[in-house]
């Protein structure tokens, strides 16, 4: 069993307009995403602003109400906070918000700040509790005289790793990870990942790593999922998606990671050109007359498209293609 299981999850959020203030229409932010986090493992949502990420994340803790479809946790249905309060939920799974200002009381010093889930579920002596938020400021390499301060007296990225030492305080199983290096330099994102790479090693922690930076994605997560419009587009392993992607979305989001290499940046950039075209030409193919993407089909056992059912074997003919160019001739290139 997964440690978390989303079943065809959706949130939809009401617009309301007029005189009346009556309900016109609904925002699809999450519209219908299946998928698990395995014990100890980082799943990776990747996409665009806007395509329904943070919202995923929310509901999975338990932050955003659940228009409808289920989040079993250790198998039992979360979406209802009765059940997330009788299994101490609110413990075992927390969240680092993309937002570090916004998500950290500007009243509170830091101490009370990182206690305060320590405070919620455990009772320390307040000389212990003291200890153990120094220790957790030591981990993400904060000084330890910052428990006396206000997050206002800190940077973006400094604040970042509060919210991080506060989001380990507890020893969760599940870390729902909302952009958390997305704010920081290129040196102390390299820092902050090892470092999440080191307490889920020592505590077997689950992540949920959300960001839109491919290029970090690949480097934490061994599965994933690429999300637009509030739908997946397109799920597998870290191969499947980098070295066989289907959807053109993804096609066109691979496209636009920038090339460091420079004697590579010509050719990238006409890739890019090339992707672009594609993508504007063969739009019409991967979403239907709503402009909606399509139910996934599955491809391999671990890598899925939301392609239309009948282009489903092209997919799979071009995947083994890819993999062993010698063995199959395309059906196209037999034609
Ligand atoms: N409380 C809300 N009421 C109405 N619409 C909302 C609300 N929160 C989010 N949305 C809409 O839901 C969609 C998804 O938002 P979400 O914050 O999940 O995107 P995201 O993928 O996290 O984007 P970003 O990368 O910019 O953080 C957006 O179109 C947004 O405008
Ligand atoms: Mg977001």
């Amino acid at each position: 069993m997964s440690l978390i299981e989303v079943k065809h999850l959706k949130v939809h959020y009401p617009v309301r307009t007029g005189f009346w203030n009556r309900i016109t229409s609904y925002v699809k932010a999450v519209d219908d995403v299946s998928f698990n986090i395995e014990a100890g493992q980082t799943y990776g949502l990747i996409g665009e602003s806007g395509s329904g990420k943070s919202t995923t994340g929310k509901a999975i803790v338990g932050l955003e109400k659940v228009t409808s479809g289920q989040i079993l946790y250790e198998g039992q249905d979360i979406t209802k906070a009765s059940v997330r309060k009788s299994m101490h939920y609110n413990k075992d799974v927390q969240m680092i918000f993309q937002d570090s200002l916004s998500s950290l009381n500007p009243r509170k010093r830091i101490e009370d700040i990182i206690a305060e889930p320590i405070r919620n579920f455990e009772h320390l002596a307040p000389t212990d509790e003291q200890k153990r938020v120094q220790q957790l400021l030591d981990i993400v390499g904060m000084p330890s005289d910052s428990i006396y301060k206000y997050p206002f007296e800190f940077s973006g990225g400094q604040r970042q790793r509060i919210g991080i030492a506060r989001a380990v305080a507890t020893h969760p199983k599940l870390i729902i990870a909302d952009e958390p290096v997305s704010a920081l330099d290129l040196s102390v994102q390299a820092q902050v990942l090892n470092f999440m790479k080191d307490i889920q090693q020592a505590y077997h922690i689950s992540f949920l790593f959300i960001s839109h930076d491919l290029g970090v994605v690949k480097h934490m997560c061994p599965d994933m999922a690429i999300m637009n419009q509030g739908r997946f587009v397109e799920t597998g392993t870290r191969e499947d998606i980098y070295e066989h992607p289907q959807h053109i979305y993804t096609q066109r989001l691979l496209s636009a990671i920038p090339e460091v290499d420079p004697t590579h940046r010509q050719q990238n950039r006409k890739h890019r050109q090339a992707v672009e075209k594609k993508f504007q030409s063969e739009k019409k193919d991967y979403y239907d007359q709503n402009g909606r993407v399509f139910d996934l089909q599955q491809l391999t056992e671990h890598h899925a498209a939301a392609v239309k059912p009948e282009q489903a074997d092209l997919c799979r003919q071009e995947i083994e293609h890819d993999r062993y160019p010698d063995e199959l001739p395309l059906r196209m290139e037999v034609e």
